[in-house]
């Protein structure tokens, strides 16, 4: 079969393979008669409004260019954003859960091939669960239902789509645990602020600033603190960053750390800091500001050559990647770390710690 399809999206088949927009009409159409009909649906139904046909027309559209079809729905109406146009509805799991089993009954009416079937259903999951902006039972933001589409033109976020089968096409800094850090300007000299290969994952290596110099006039001025060197990852729709490791001039600047990352560092998050004023011999864990910290020290490498090191990485192996490839490769050792080293307190460290060295010593001036 031929396809009038631009190159750029012939690689995602679910469009033609679901039997083009003539059946995503079909599965809309399902879709919203479940929507109407199903008691456990009632709470997302008087979500939208009483008339469904906008809505509806705005579905095929976006669904025809989520599947790989002709990206109408990016022409008509702008990147999709979608969790910024969901975000006046109050979407807990219960919400999720009524979207998904509308779907699935749309799916078996209208979509005769199983496996398809399983595939899409996994790719709407994964995009429904993403679109959770509160918790089970929780009122998140209870704001009036905006006049439809007037919530998706003021949406300020970049184009997030989902591929069905987990290969993220287009994936935001803005959908990610990154937003805030990019949007106070402390993600700076960036090598790599983009997606990666792992489906979801975004990464970061660059340097961070952690204090700013007092601004005078418009003057602009490097931060006066910084973590340097840091490679970091967050998946799409996680709250925290999943790995973040980086250089520290001094110990002490954890402080800063836990205080300028705050509620993105999870217990769950793999943290590294190679820190210049820590005794050589020595390595540490510290809990600290809700998240595990290892504590190392440099050894005039860089902080991308200790980790290989310190994840059992050959170099060699990793020369061919890009950049992403390389910050995969490190984020999945680093997700699996399971050493543990003395675990001390922040107080003990800063007790422990050596003198902090002047990073312009050997500067020309
Ligand atoms: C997780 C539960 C979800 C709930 C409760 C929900 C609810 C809503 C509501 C209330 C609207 C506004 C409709 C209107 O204006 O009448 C809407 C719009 C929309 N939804 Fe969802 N939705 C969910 C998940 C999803 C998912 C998984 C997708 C895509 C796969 C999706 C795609 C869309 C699109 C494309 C629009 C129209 C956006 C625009 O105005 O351009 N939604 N949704």
């Amino acid at each position: 079969m031929t396809s009038n399809l631009p190159i750029a999206v012939i690689s995602n088949p679910h469009f033609e393979r679901l039997g083009g927009r003539a059946a995503v009409v079909q599965l809309v159409d399902a879709f919203y008669r479940a929507m109407d009909s199903r008691d456990d649906a009632q709470v997302i139904r008087a979500m939208h409004a009483p008339d469904l046909d906008q809505t509806r027309a705005v579905l095929v559209t976006y669904l025809c260019e989520w599947l790989g079809g002709p990206r109408d729905y990016t022409r008509e109406r702008g990147a999709p954003k979608l969790r910024r146009r969901h975000q006046h509805f109050a979407i807990d799991a219960a919400a999720r859960d009524a979207w998904m089993a509308c779907m699935r009954e749309a799916l078996v009416q209208t979509c005769a091939d199983e496996n398809l079937r399983t595939e899409l259903e996994a790719g709407f999951r994964k995009v429904a669960d993403f679109m959770r902006n509160t918790d089970a039972g929780g009122a998140a933001r209870p704001q009036p239902r905006p006049p439809h589409g007037t919530a998706a033109r003021s949406a300020g976020c970049a184009p997030h789509l989902f591929h069905p089968t987990e290969h993220v096409m287009s994936l935001s800094i803005a959908d990610t645990a990154f937003a805030r850090l990019e949007a106070e300007g402390r993600l700076l000299n960036s090598v790599l602020k983009s997606a990666t290969h792992r489906p979801g994952r975004f990464g970061f290596r660059g340097d961070v600033a952690l204090k700013f110099q007092t601004k005078l006039a418009d003057e602009a001025r490097p931060p006066e603190t910084c973590a340097e060197q840091v490679i970091a990852a967050a998946n799409v729709g996680e709250p925290g960053l999943a790995f973040f490791c980086g250089f520290l001039l001094s110990f002490e600047y954890l402080k800063l750390v836990a205080e300028v990352l705050g509620d993105l560092l999870t217990p769950t998050g793999k943290y590294f800091f190679f820190c210049d004023n820590v005794d050589l011999a020595k390595r540490y864990q510290i809990q600290y500001g809700g998240a595990s910290f290892y504590i190392l020290p440099i050894d005039e490498a860089t902080v991308y050559n200790e980790m290989l090191e310190l994840l059992y990485l050959e170099k060699t192996e990793l020369k061919k990647l890009d950049t992403a490839g390389k910050t995969d490769a490190v984020a999945d050792k680093a997700a699996a770390f399971t050493q543990t080293f003395p675990s001390i307190s922040f107080e003990e460290g800063l007790r422990l710690m050596g003198p902090v060295r002047n990073p312009y010593e050997n500067r020309p001036v």
